[in-house]
């Protein structure tokens, strides 16, 4: 494809948005992945709009990191409250000195072992990072996707990129394109296509002082696998920690309610709540069949399948119009610390009483 500034490349992509509105006439387009996409997304990016991407773990909400106002069209669009600080997407290791004031060995084994991929290091800023960013923390937290589409934008784009998943706050993360149109449509422009996402489920936020290091998210990268890099295991923080606030109880929430149990029992969970009349589906890791249950979802007994279907299938349990979802944890080890955390947080419903009140 032509990237030229003609009538038909970039120039016209360009031109056909304006340089102080986020929005293409209130429509967001969703333009498959592409040299041409990416350009146009990266240009978009360098003029302060926000544009959604594709990573491996779920999809992003990007904004320039070093523009202040860009950074605030991300808090607006995702209706986020302003103290809870974003990651920066980083092209490359190398910039790592850019952002952050000091990097402990430890952030370099981990980096070396884990980048590209789903693992952020919360470091001590550089100061010449946004307050913006970093919701006033003397800390920034620091990625670099694996995602090829996102890891060309970063190239093309030059900088870092403040990106939270790509939903309004405290609600499913996206892992299609379409996803992100459906919850943000109107409120972002251009949404570039990278096809569904691999991982499924966030970063793992890893914490470094000094010698402690912390688990303060568990996601895409294992606490076995960064405990066999540090030669030992990390601390997981404790839920509401300051240092994460974005590790509310209540997150990652579909409207239908949750019900969480092991595997043994989840057919008899199931069983016992459609004979109330309820309409149940049922999730887990190795198939269960339940008589009378509207779905019963599995994921081949593969984890990493259930890590990337997960959101999906919280999505389609709304779809579904289920009163339940009776899921079935997998086991506390590999992506299933992860998937379990995500589900423990989907089903905190601090005032949720009953049935009538599943739409929210
Ligand atoms: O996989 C991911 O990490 C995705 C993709 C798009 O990269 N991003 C993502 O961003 O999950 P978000 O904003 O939805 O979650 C970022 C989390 C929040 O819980 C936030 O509080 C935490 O990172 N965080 C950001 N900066 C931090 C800091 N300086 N200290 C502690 N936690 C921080
Ligand atoms: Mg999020």
């Amino acid at each position: 494809m032509t990237l030229d500034d003609g009538a038909t490349g970039i120039g016209a992509d360009r031109r056909r948005w304006s340089a102080d509105r986020d929005l293409c006439d209130g429509q967001t387009e969703v333009v498959d992945a592409s040299d041409r996409s990416i350009r146009l997304a990266a240009s978009l990016l360098q003029a302060g709009h926000i544009v959604g991407i594709p990573t491996e773990t779920v999809y992003g909400l990007a904004a320039d990191a070093a523009n202040p106002d860009a950074v605030a069209r991300v808090f607006a669009a995702k209706r986020r409250p302003s103290d809870h600080p974003l990651i920066v997407h980083l092209g490359e290791a190398a910039s790592l000195s850019n952002w952050a004031r000091r990097i402990p060995p430890q952030a370099s084994r981990l980096a070396d072992a884990f980048w590209p991929g789903p693992l952020t290091l919360v470091l001590d800023r550089h100061p010449s990072v946004l307050d913006a960013v970093t919701g006033g923390q003397d800390t920034v937290a620091l990625r670099m996707p694996a995602h090829p589409v996102a890891q060309q934008l970063l190239r093309v784009f030059g900088g870092g990129l403040a990106a939270p998943s790509a939903n309004i706050f405290g609600r499913v993360s996206p892992t299609t394109a379409h996803d992100v149109c459906a919850a943000l449509g109107g409120a972002v422009g251009l949404v570039v296509d990278g096809g569904p996402c691999e991982v499924g489920v966030e970063s793992t936020i890893v914490a470094l002082e000094g010698e402690e290091v912390a688990i303060l998210r568990p996601g895409g990268v294992s606490p076995e696998a960064i405990a066999a890099v540090l030669g030992r295991r990390a601390r997981a923080a404790t839920l509401g920690a300051m240092r994460a606030p974005g590790m509310l109880a209540s997150h990652y929430a579909p409207a239908t309610v949750l019900d969480l149990c092991s595997s043994d029992d989840a057919r008899a969970r199931a069983a016992e709540l459609i004979s109330t009349g309820m309409r149940v589906g049922v999730l887990s890791l190795a198939r269960i069949d339940v008589s009378g249950a509207a779905v019963a979802w599995d994921a081949g007994g593969e984890m990493a399948v259930f890590a990337r279907s997960l959101y999906q299938r919280l999505r389609q349990a709304d779809d579904e119009g289920l009163d339940v979802l009776v899921v079935a944890l997998p086991p506390d080890a590999g992506l299933g610390t992860a998937i379990r955390d995500r589900l423990r947080r989907a089903a905190h419903r601090p005032q949720m009483s009953g049935k009538g009140e599943r739409k929210r």
